[in-house]
Protein backbone atom coordinates (compact mmCIF):
# COMPACT_ATOMS: atom_id res chain seq x y z
CA UNK A 1 0.00 0.00 0.00
CA UNK A 2 2.34 2.67 1.14
CA UNK A 3 4.62 1.16 -2.45
CA UNK A 4 1.69 2.34 -4.20
CA UNK A 5 1.13 5.83 -2.44
CA UNK A 6 4.43 6.95 -2.55
CA UNK A 7 4.50 5.14 -6.34
CA UNK A 8 1.38 7.88 -7.02
CA UNK A 9 3.16 10.57 -5.31
CA UNK A 10 6.49 10.30 -7.33
CA UNK A 11 4.14 10.56 -10.48
CA UNK A 12 2.76 13.47 -9.45
CA UNK A 13 6.01 15.02 -8.92
CA UNK A 14 7.04 14.07 -11.74
CA UNK A 15 3.88 15.11 -13.92
CA UNK A 16 4.07 18.70 -12.35
CA UNK A 17 7.51 19.06 -12.99
CA UNK A 18 7.15 18.09 -16.34
CA UNK A 19 4.08 20.60 -16.85
CA UNK A 20 5.06 22.81 -19.79
CA UNK A 21 4.47 26.62 -18.93
CA UNK A 22 2.29 26.76 -21.92
CA UNK A 23 -1.29 26.63 -20.92
CA UNK A 24 -1.51 24.35 -23.14
CA UNK A 25 -0.16 22.18 -21.88
CA UNK A 26 1.11 19.71 -25.17
CA UNK A 27 1.02 16.07 -24.43
CA UNK A 28 4.88 14.93 -25.50
CA UNK A 29 5.91 11.44 -26.09
CA UNK A 30 8.11 9.98 -23.33
CA UNK A 31 12.09 10.83 -23.62
CA UNK A 32 13.93 8.12 -24.54
CA UNK A 33 16.39 7.12 -21.88
CA UNK A 34 17.47 3.76 -23.35
CA UNK A 35 16.56 0.42 -24.37
CA UNK A 36 13.57 -0.37 -21.42
CA UNK A 37 13.57 2.90 -19.80
CA UNK A 38 11.26 5.21 -21.59
CA UNK A 39 10.49 8.17 -19.22
CA UNK A 40 7.22 9.05 -19.67
CA UNK A 41 6.65 12.85 -20.04
CA UNK A 42 3.47 13.37 -20.84
CA UNK A 43 1.19 15.95 -19.16
CA UNK A 44 -3.07 16.57 -19.35
CA UNK A 45 -3.99 19.06 -22.32
CA UNK A 46 -6.99 21.32 -22.58
CA UNK A 47 -8.63 19.31 -25.42
CA UNK A 48 -7.85 16.38 -23.88
CA UNK A 49 -11.23 15.00 -22.59
CA UNK A 50 -11.24 13.66 -18.99
CA UNK A 51 -9.95 10.09 -19.89
CA UNK A 52 -6.88 11.58 -20.53
CA UNK A 53 -5.35 10.92 -16.96
CA UNK A 54 -2.96 8.17 -16.43
CA UNK A 55 -4.38 4.93 -17.84
CA UNK A 56 -4.49 2.17 -15.72
CA UNK A 57 -2.32 -0.56 -15.64
CA UNK A 58 -2.63 -4.25 -15.77
CA UNK A 59 -0.86 -6.43 -14.35
CA UNK A 60 1.85 -7.37 -16.44
CA UNK A 61 3.11 -10.12 -18.82
CA UNK A 62 0.64 -12.78 -18.48
CA UNK A 63 2.21 -15.23 -20.88
CA UNK A 64 5.40 -15.88 -23.28
CA UNK A 65 6.51 -12.52 -24.85
CA UNK A 66 4.49 -12.27 -28.33
CA UNK A 67 6.99 -13.24 -31.53
CA UNK A 68 8.30 -10.15 -33.46
CA UNK A 69 8.73 -8.99 -36.73
CA UNK A 70 11.94 -8.12 -38.54
CA UNK A 71 12.82 -4.55 -38.99
CA UNK A 72 12.12 -3.33 -42.28
CA UNK A 73 13.19 -1.59 -44.92
CA UNK A 74 11.39 1.96 -45.53
CA UNK A 75 12.17 1.66 -49.52
CA UNK A 76 10.28 -1.91 -49.86
CA UNK A 77 8.14 -2.41 -46.72
CA UNK A 78 5.43 -4.24 -46.35
CA UNK A 79 1.93 -3.12 -47.03
CA UNK A 80 -0.88 -3.86 -44.21
CA UNK A 81 -4.82 -4.13 -44.92
CA UNK A 82 -6.49 -3.28 -41.53
CA UNK A 83 -8.15 -6.36 -41.48
CA UNK A 84 -4.62 -7.59 -41.17
CA UNK A 85 -3.64 -5.52 -39.04
CA UNK A 86 -6.43 -5.91 -36.35
CA UNK A 87 -5.28 -9.11 -35.71
CA UNK A 88 -2.22 -8.13 -33.69
CA UNK A 89 -3.87 -6.25 -31.17
CA UNK A 90 -2.33 -8.41 -28.65
CA UNK A 91 -5.16 -10.89 -28.04
CA UNK A 92 -3.38 -13.92 -29.53
CA UNK A 93 0.51 -14.43 -28.20
CA UNK A 94 0.88 -16.52 -31.58
CA UNK A 95 1.42 -13.00 -33.59
CA UNK A 96 3.51 -10.40 -33.12
CA UNK A 97 1.41 -6.92 -30.86
CA UNK A 98 1.88 -4.20 -33.06
CA UNK A 99 0.46 -0.79 -33.68
CA UNK A 100 -0.03 2.37 -36.45
CA UNK A 101 0.33 5.46 -36.20
CA UNK A 102 0.25 8.18 -39.23
CA UNK A 103 -0.26 4.71 -41.35
CA UNK A 104 3.42 3.77 -39.94
CA UNK A 105 3.34 0.52 -38.42
CA UNK A 106 5.63 -0.55 -35.57
CA UNK A 107 6.02 -3.57 -33.28
CA UNK A 108 5.73 -2.99 -30.23
CA UNK A 109 5.89 -6.45 -28.61
CA UNK A 110 8.60 -5.80 -25.91
CA UNK A 111 5.91 -2.85 -24.43
CA UNK A 112 3.23 -4.95 -23.52
CA UNK A 113 3.13 -4.07 -20.33
CA UNK A 114 1.68 -0.38 -22.51
CA UNK A 115 0.05 -2.18 -25.39
CA UNK A 116 -0.94 -5.82 -23.75
CA UNK A 117 -5.26 -6.65 -23.52
CA UNK A 118 -6.00 -5.00 -20.39
CA UNK A 119 -3.10 -2.47 -20.40
CA UNK A 120 -3.58 1.07 -20.17
CA UNK A 121 -2.71 1.92 -24.07
CA UNK A 122 -3.82 -1.17 -25.16
CA UNK A 123 -6.46 1.29 -27.73
CA UNK A 124 -3.86 1.64 -29.62
CA UNK A 125 -3.20 -2.05 -30.51
CA UNK A 126 -3.94 -3.77 -33.82
CA UNK A 127 -5.17 -0.46 -35.67
CA UNK A 128 -4.22 3.24 -36.58
CA UNK A 129 -5.39 5.66 -33.39
CA UNK A 130 -3.13 8.85 -33.98
CA UNK A 131 -6.04 11.39 -33.07
CA UNK A 132 -5.80 9.39 -29.47
CA UNK A 133 -2.49 10.34 -29.54
CA UNK A 134 -3.19 14.12 -28.85
CA UNK A 135 -7.07 14.34 -27.40
CA UNK A 136 -6.11 11.35 -25.10
CA UNK A 137 -10.16 10.61 -26.13
CA UNK A 138 -8.97 6.33 -26.12
CA UNK A 139 -13.09 5.60 -26.90
CA UNK A 140 -14.90 7.24 -29.59
CA UNK A 141 -11.56 8.86 -30.33
CA UNK A 142 -9.50 5.90 -31.25
CA UNK A 143 -9.43 7.05 -35.13
CA UNK A 144 -6.85 7.53 -37.42
CA UNK A 145 -7.84 11.11 -38.88
CA UNK A 146 -6.88 14.26 -37.56
CA UNK A 147 -9.16 16.85 -38.91
CA UNK A 148 -9.96 19.84 -36.80
CA UNK A 149 -7.66 19.20 -34.69
CA UNK A 150 -5.26 22.73 -34.21
CA UNK A 151 -1.59 22.81 -35.07
CA UNK A 152 0.06 21.85 -31.79
CA UNK A 153 -2.16 18.85 -31.60
CA UNK A 154 -1.02 17.41 -34.85
CA UNK A 155 2.56 18.54 -33.49
CA UNK A 156 1.82 16.29 -30.74
CA UNK A 157 0.66 13.45 -33.16
CA UNK A 158 4.37 13.57 -35.11
CA UNK A 159 6.31 13.99 -32.23
CA UNK A 160 4.57 10.15 -30.92
CA UNK A 161 5.29 8.91 -34.55
CA UNK A 162 8.85 10.17 -34.00
CA UNK A 163 9.27 8.36 -30.86
CA UNK A 164 8.19 5.26 -32.58
CA UNK A 165 11.05 5.69 -35.31
CA UNK A 166 13.51 6.49 -32.95
CA UNK A 167 12.94 3.80 -30.64
CA UNK A 168 15.35 1.26 -30.07
CA UNK A 169 12.83 -1.42 -28.72
CA UNK A 170 10.05 -0.87 -31.36
CA UNK A 171 10.62 -1.87 -35.08
CA UNK A 172 9.36 -0.04 -38.03
CA UNK A 173 7.27 -3.16 -40.03
CA UNK A 174 5.04 -1.16 -42.78
CA UNK A 175 2.51 0.76 -44.04
CA UNK A 176 -0.64 0.68 -43.29
CA UNK A 177 -3.23 1.30 -46.54
CA UNK A 178 -5.94 3.06 -45.94
CA UNK A 179 -6.06 6.91 -44.72
CA UNK A 180 -2.28 8.13 -45.05
CA UNK A 181 -0.37 5.19 -47.79
CA UNK A 182 -1.84 3.76 -51.00
CA UNK A 183 -1.18 0.25 -52.12
CA UNK A 184 1.80 0.90 -53.60
CA UNK A 185 2.89 2.38 -49.96
CA UNK A 186 3.24 6.17 -51.46
CA UNK A 187 1.45 8.96 -48.74
CA UNK A 188 -1.43 9.86 -49.33
CA UNK A 189 -3.14 13.88 -49.58
CA UNK A 190 -4.09 14.04 -45.83
CA UNK A 191 -0.22 13.10 -44.71
CA UNK A 192 1.39 15.39 -47.29
CA UNK A 193 -1.12 18.32 -45.88
CA UNK A 194 0.07 17.12 -42.15
CA UNK A 195 4.14 17.34 -43.11
CA UNK A 196 3.55 20.30 -45.10
CA UNK A 197 1.82 21.87 -42.19
CA UNK A 198 3.53 20.42 -39.70
CA UNK A 199 6.88 22.29 -41.52
CA UNK A 200 4.77 25.74 -41.52
CA UNK A 201 4.25 25.38 -37.78
CA UNK A 202 8.30 24.27 -37.35
CA UNK A 203 8.89 27.59 -39.46
CA UNK A 204 6.42 29.50 -37.02
CA UNK A 205 8.38 28.50 -34.16
CA UNK A 206 12.14 29.24 -35.26
CA UNK A 207 10.92 32.80 -35.44
CA UNK A 208 9.66 33.19 -32.50
CA UNK A 209 12.77 31.48 -31.16
CA UNK A 210 15.10 34.03 -32.84
CA UNK A 211 13.17 37.11 -32.21
CA UNK A 212 13.58 35.77 -28.28
CA UNK A 213 17.15 35.06 -28.47
CA UNK A 214 17.85 38.67 -30.43
CA UNK A 215 15.27 40.48 -27.78
CA UNK A 216 16.47 38.72 -24.36
CA UNK A 217 13.53 39.20 -22.15
CA UNK A 218 13.66 41.39 -18.83
CA UNK A 219 14.14 39.80 -15.72
CA UNK A 220 11.28 40.70 -13.67
CA UNK A 221 9.74 40.73 -9.64
CA UNK A 222 6.26 41.43 -8.60
CA UNK A 223 4.91 40.72 -5.18
CA UNK A 224 1.39 40.82 -3.98
CA UNK A 225 2.11 43.36 -1.45
CA UNK A 226 3.95 45.63 -3.18
CA UNK A 227 1.86 48.95 -5.84
CA UNK A 228 4.96 48.33 -8.20
CA UNK A 229 6.89 45.78 -10.00
CA UNK A 230 10.57 45.52 -10.69
CA UNK A 231 12.10 44.72 -14.08
CA UNK A 232 15.94 45.15 -14.52
CA UNK A 233 18.67 43.87 -16.61
CA UNK A 234 21.48 41.57 -15.86
CA UNK A 235 24.61 42.72 -17.19
CA UNK A 236 26.16 38.82 -16.82
CA UNK A 237 22.99 37.36 -18.84
CA UNK A 238 21.64 40.11 -21.01
CA UNK A 239 24.90 41.74 -21.64
CA UNK A 240 26.96 44.58 -20.32
CA UNK A 241 25.23 47.79 -20.89
CA UNK A 242 21.73 46.49 -21.57
CA UNK A 243 18.22 48.43 -20.41
CA UNK A 244 14.82 47.93 -20.29
CA UNK A 245 12.61 48.36 -23.66
CA UNK A 246 9.65 46.95 -24.48
CA UNK A 247 9.52 45.52 -27.59
CA UNK A 248 6.31 44.90 -30.13
CA UNK A 249 6.79 42.18 -33.14
CA UNK A 250 4.07 41.81 -35.18
CA UNK A 251 4.90 38.20 -37.35
CA UNK A 252 3.16 39.12 -40.60
CA UNK A 253 2.99 35.22 -42.18
CA UNK A 254 1.15 34.91 -38.57
CA UNK A 255 -0.69 37.24 -38.55
CA UNK A 256 0.37 37.04 -35.27
CA UNK A 257 1.81 40.00 -32.49
CA UNK A 258 3.82 39.86 -28.91
CA UNK A 259 4.66 41.93 -26.99
CA UNK A 260 7.38 41.68 -23.93
CA UNK A 261 10.03 43.51 -22.03
CA UNK A 262 13.40 43.02 -23.69
CA UNK A 263 16.71 44.12 -22.44
CA UNK A 264 19.08 45.97 -25.39
CA UNK A 265 22.28 47.82 -25.99
CA UNK A 266 21.56 51.46 -27.30
CA UNK A 267 23.52 50.13 -30.10
CA UNK A 268 20.65 47.18 -30.62
CA UNK A 269 18.06 49.63 -30.10
CA UNK A 270 19.61 52.28 -32.82
CA UNK A 271 20.01 48.93 -35.47
CA UNK A 272 16.18 47.93 -34.47
CA UNK A 273 14.94 51.54 -34.76
CA UNK A 274 16.56 52.09 -38.36
CA UNK A 275 15.85 48.81 -39.59
CA UNK A 276 12.58 48.21 -37.85
CA UNK A 277 11.55 45.15 -40.67
CA UNK A 278 13.27 41.53 -39.98
CA UNK A 279 12.36 38.52 -41.81
CA UNK A 280 8.61 38.51 -41.86
CA UNK A 281 8.57 40.55 -38.46
CA UNK A 282 8.55 44.43 -38.03
CA UNK A 283 9.68 45.61 -34.86
CA UNK A 284 8.82 48.47 -32.69
CA UNK A 285 10.45 49.47 -29.74
CA UNK A 286 8.73 52.17 -26.86
CA UNK A 287 10.51 53.28 -23.70
CA UNK A 288 9.43 53.09 -20.31
CA UNK A 289 8.97 56.23 -19.06
CA UNK A 290 9.97 54.72 -15.71
CA UNK A 291 13.15 53.79 -17.09
CA UNK A 292 13.97 57.29 -18.15
CA UNK A 293 17.61 57.94 -17.40
CA UNK A 294 19.38 54.96 -18.18
CA UNK A 295 18.11 53.40 -15.47
CA UNK A 296 19.36 49.40 -15.58
CA UNK A 297 16.42 48.93 -13.32
CA UNK A 298 13.12 50.43 -12.91
CA UNK A 299 9.77 50.27 -10.56
CA UNK A 300 6.81 50.47 -12.38
CA UNK A 301 3.06 50.80 -11.39
CA UNK A 302 0.95 47.54 -11.63
CA UNK A 303 -1.78 49.80 -13.05
CA UNK A 304 0.37 50.83 -15.77
CA UNK A 305 -0.32 49.67 -19.29
CA UNK A 306 2.44 49.22 -22.10
CA UNK A 307 3.83 52.41 -23.05
CA UNK A 308 2.80 54.00 -26.06
C1 LIG B 1 -3.41 11.96 -24.53
C2 LIG B 1 -3.12 11.32 -23.40
C3 LIG B 1 -2.01 10.32 -23.31
C4 LIG B 1 -1.45 9.55 -24.29
C5 LIG B 1 -1.80 9.46 -25.76
C6 LIG B 1 -0.38 8.76 -23.66
C7 LIG B 1 0.39 7.86 -24.33
C8 LIG B 1 1.35 7.06 -23.75
C9 LIG B 1 2.04 5.99 -24.40
C10 LIG B 1 1.83 5.56 -25.86
C11 LIG B 1 2.91 5.44 -23.52
C12 LIG B 1 3.83 4.26 -23.76
C13 LIG B 1 5.15 4.70 -24.28
C14 LIG B 1 6.05 3.54 -24.64
O1 LIG B 1 5.70 2.71 -25.52
O2 LIG B 1 7.17 3.49 -24.08
C15 LIG B 1 2.77 6.18 -22.28
C16 LIG B 1 3.48 5.93 -21.11
C17 LIG B 1 3.25 6.59 -19.91
N1 LIG B 1 2.28 7.53 -19.65
FE1 LIG B 1 0.96 8.27 -20.99
N2 LIG B 1 -0.33 9.10 -22.33
C18 LIG B 1 -1.30 10.02 -22.07
C19 LIG B 1 -1.59 10.61 -20.86
C20 LIG B 1 -0.89 10.36 -19.70
C21 LIG B 1 -1.14 11.05 -18.45
C22 LIG B 1 -2.20 12.12 -18.23
C23 LIG B 1 -0.24 10.54 -17.56
C24 LIG B 1 -0.03 10.85 -16.09
C25 LIG B 1 -0.92 11.46 -15.31
C26 LIG B 1 0.56 9.56 -18.24
C27 LIG B 1 1.59 8.83 -17.68
C28 LIG B 1 2.36 7.92 -18.33
C29 LIG B 1 3.46 7.19 -17.69
C30 LIG B 1 3.90 7.34 -16.23
C31 LIG B 1 4.01 6.37 -18.69
C32 LIG B 1 5.21 5.45 -18.53
C33 LIG B 1 4.83 4.30 -17.74
C34 LIG B 1 6.02 3.43 -17.45
O3 LIG B 1 7.14 3.69 -17.95
O4 LIG B 1 5.79 2.48 -16.71
N3 LIG B 1 0.14 9.47 -19.54
N4 LIG B 1 1.84 7.16 -22.44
Amino acid sequence: MWQLASAIAVSAVLVIWLQPKDARKALVPPVQTGAENATATDNSTATASAEAKAPRKGKGSKGPPYPRLPAEERTSARRWTLQELALHDGESRERPLLLAILGEVYDVGPGERFYGPGEGYHVFAGKDASRAFTTGQFNDGAVPGLKGLLPEQISDVISWRSFYQKSDKYRFVGYLVGDYYDEEAQPLRALLELEALQSQTDANQKVIADLRSRFKACNTKSSQDEPHSEIWCDDSYHGQGTRPVFVRAKITELGKEDSWCACLTPEAKAAAREDPKSGSTIIRLSEYPECAGDKQRCFRPKAAGPPP
